[in-house]
């Protein structure tokens, strides 16, 4: 099928099926302010948010807004900056630091442990909103000289990424871009207005854009907070024709003004809630992005207790997948390129969880009810594939049974717990299924039973 620059046409692009398949995506956040490190601590971007934009920008929760906080008088990332570089010291001070420190970074450690946390594909930020460039592009910065890093980190880690058979997707910062609009965001006016929208600017974004699908073949188009004034469906029909298996994410609104008339596109391939998941089985595919901590940038001041822990990071990634969503797990890796110790522990514990569990994630879709729960209370969640179902058990059974609440099975099924050989006892009571817990359950933070077959649909609904 040929894709044109329409919205009709676009929109007959399916999320194809190794995107609903894949479910754990790396988002990676690091750049000039992985070297100050620094943002407020405390609140996530929802609760943050909550205290209304002007509070929420001086206080913002991310570190990857350092600049915009340095930019806003009295902030505490400006006072920060203040007393331990000095007022004279500008954020493009913090080019040569970085360019130095990142001598030191290797992104095969990085692949390897991206895979062994289970993640199926990887999302680059190339370029943040403070417009600092990861790659040697061919449409170098106009407005800064050599605003970029001295290595090829877009080409390195995709190569590295590819080798470990993990597939790779770019971030880019459409419509906003501090090097070209000096003005900080204070407030909900200031960040509408905040967007470049010069023809030269739409350029530059389009050829990055361009660069990246033709040199570094990003299989996911990830922009941010919206798109400056052209017909994004040129950049839409050129990917799709090139990789009609490539996704797009929903982050490309524009603001149509006078004289304007290119198409507005809403909706790509999936949605993507920030910070937050969906209470409901969700139609449209998903993928939910967060830090592990409540940044994506790498923030130095968060302690262990701003930070998921793998058991609350396995719940939630459960209760994602469970909804149709993806999760887009985002690290912070500090200026030399290590990742975090915290960050590190959190990825492995999931893996870890995964080799034993992941056949109830991978490649699985939602069932006629995502959630579900025991008689006592314990939280649980389904998932299917083919002719089985899987029923995660969010929390350790209190007893030697378990009782699930409105699950018929047929009388011939059989469950067995993954991790343990043989299959278990259980037993029809009314519209309850009652299952025996094996004395040698092992410690998990979740637990998988597989049901074969799957229950009829009738009797579930
Ligand atoms: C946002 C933020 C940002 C982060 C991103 C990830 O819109 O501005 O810092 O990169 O979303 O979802």
């Amino acid at each position: 099928m040929l894709y044109t620059a329409d919205k009709k046409s676009i929109k007959k692009h399916e999320v194809p099926e190794w995107f609903h398949d894949a479910k754990l995506g790396i988002f990676i956040h690091w750049g000039l302010f992985s070297v100050p490190a620094f943002a407020v601590t405390g609140l996530d971007l929802v609760e943050s948010m909550k205290k209304g934009f002007e509070t929420h920008f001086k206080n913002n929760p991310y570190a990857e807004w350092y600049l915009n906080s340095l930019r806003i008088p009295d902030s505490p990332t400006q006072k920060y900056h203040f007393k331990n570089y000095g007022e004279d010291f500008t954020y493009d001070d913090f080019v040569p630091i970085f360019n130095e420190k990142i001598k030191k970074w290797n992104p095969k450690e990085w692949a390897s442990l991206f895979k062994k946390a289970g993640a199926k594909y990887v999302v680059l930020v190339t370029k943040h909103h403070d417009g600092f460039l990861l790659w040697p592009s061919k449409y170098p910065n106009p407005k800064k000289e050599n605003y970029c890093s001295n290595r090829d980190i877009v080409g390195e880690l995709s190569k590295e990424v590819r080798k470990k058979g993990l597939k790779m997707g770019f971030y880019y910062s459409g419509t906003l871009d501090w090097s070209f609009n000096p003005e900080p965001i204070k407030d909900g006016r200031s960040f509408t207005e905040n967007g470049v929208r010069t023809p030269e600017y739409v350029e530059y974004a389009n050829n990055h854009w361009r660069e990246l699908i033709d040199k570094y073949e990003s299989i996911i188009l990830w922009n941010d907070i919206g798109y400056p004034p052209t017909n994004v469906c040129e950049i839409f029909s050129y990917f799709y024709n090139k990789f009609p298996e490539g996704v797009i994410n929903d982050r490309w609104r524009q603001i149509r003004k006078k004289g304007d008339n290119f198409p507005l596109v809403t909706r790509g391939d999936f949605l993507t809630p920030e910070y937050e998941t969906f209470n409901k089985t969700r139609k449209k595919k998903w993928e939910t992005s967060r830090g592990i901590g409540n940044s994506y940038g790498y923030n130095k001041i968060e302690t262990e207790e701003d930070y998921l822990t793998s058991e609350k990071l396995i719940h939630m990634f459960i209760d994602i997948v469970s909804k149709n969503g993806n999760l887009l797990l985002n690290v912070g890796p500090m200026a030399d390129g290590t990742i975090p110790e915290i960050q590190k522990k959190c990825l492995l514990g999931l893996g870890k969880w995964l080799d034993v569990n992941g056949e109830a994630i991978f490649g699985t879709r939602p069932w006629i009810r995502a959630e579900g729960k025991t008689l006592n209370d314990i939280e649980v969640r389904f998932t299917q594939a083919k002719d089985l179902l899987y029923l995660l058990l969010l929390g350790r059974p209190k007893s030697k049974t378990i009782t699930v609440q409105s699950l018929n099975l047929e009388k011939k099924a059989t469950i067995q717990l993954l991790g343990l050989k043989g299959s278990l006892e259980w037993k029809q009571e009314g519209n309850n299924l009652s299952v025996i817990i094996p004395k040698n359950l092992p410690e998990s933070p979740a637990h998988t039973f597989k049901i074969s077959p799957k229950p009829n649909m009738n009797l579930n609904q």
